[in-house]
């Protein structure tokens, strides 16, 4: 049995401030918080106070947005592994679609930052997805197969049992329009199904596979109670402490 894992992305929102305030409506709200795996990954700066703010909640995690996959040197503004890990961070997105389209990351830059993760010990967070255009051609297995072949090359059976997948198809992202429980249970099949070619039936069957984009607390059970869907990762919903509670809550099937 797979452990559902639930994160918020906060992209680039949250002061300090308003994240203390959230961590402590998010844990009034939601009590004890078993069988579940919570993330919240703020924006960099936020990130501290956010594990000051969640003190002895130590079962729920914190997450960093991105990384670079040098460990220090000269490269202005960017952040590494180690530096996350300084921080207790313990899990790290990559290859967001707003990097990839907004920034430029290729599923190679992916990789690289992938194996810098593992090295460091912290939990990647895999965003792969096609765009509207890619679905209306028919290409989606196409598009998924590149990008976890990319992405996920080198990498061994146990590293890809510590990676979690996340399902974002582009068009879903902030549009308020979710891929169906079922057209996101098809891509999460054929996903599950490469990483066993990739590796082996018992790799793949371990790895947790999120889906991503437009999950609020009205869709989220029904998401949630797809065979290969493993948790969701949440944008917009989670800004709000009750909104990002209650989807927590449909991943505890409450
Ligand atoms: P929304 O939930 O706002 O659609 O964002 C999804 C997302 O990109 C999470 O990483």
């Amino acid at each position: 049995m797979r452990k559902k894992i639930v994160a918020a992305n906060w992209k680039m929102n949250m002061t300090q401030g308003e994240a203390a305030r959230f961590v402590d409506a998010f844990l009034l709200d939601i009590g004890e918080i078993n069988n579940v795996d919570v993330v919240i990954i703020p924006p960099f700066t936020a990130i501290a106070r956010v594990t000051e703010a969640l003190g002895r909640a130590h079962n729920i995690k914190v997450g960093a947005q991105n990384m670079y996959w040098e460990k220090s040197g000269a490269f202005t503004g960017e952040i590494s592994a180690p530096l996350l890990r300084d921080l207790f961070v313990h899990y790290v997105v990559l290859g967001h679609s707003e990097r990839r389209t907004l920034f430029g990351e290729t599923d190679e830059m992916v990789n690289r930052k992938m194996h810098a993760a593992h090295e460091a010990k912290l939990r990647p967070i895999v965003c792969i997805g096609e765009s509207l255009e890619q679905r209306d051609k028919g290409n989606v297995e196409k598009i998924l197969s590149t990008q976890l072949h990319g992405s996920l090359a080198g990498l061994k059976p146990k590293e890809l049992q510590e990676t979690v997948i996340a399902y974002e198809p582009v068009w879903a992202i902030g549009t308020g329009r979710n891929a169906t429980p079922a057209q996101a249970q098809e891509a999460h099949a054929f996903v599950r199904h490469t990483l066993a070619e990739m590796a082996d039936k018992t790799t793949a069957e371990r790895v947790r596979i999120q889906y991503g984009g437009s999950v609020k607390p009205d869709n989220a059970r029904e998401l949630m109670s797809q065979p290969d869907i493993d948790g969701a990762l949440v944008g917009g919903a989670s800004l709000d402490p009750r909104s990002f509670a209650q989807i927590v809550k449909a991943a505890r099937n409450e």
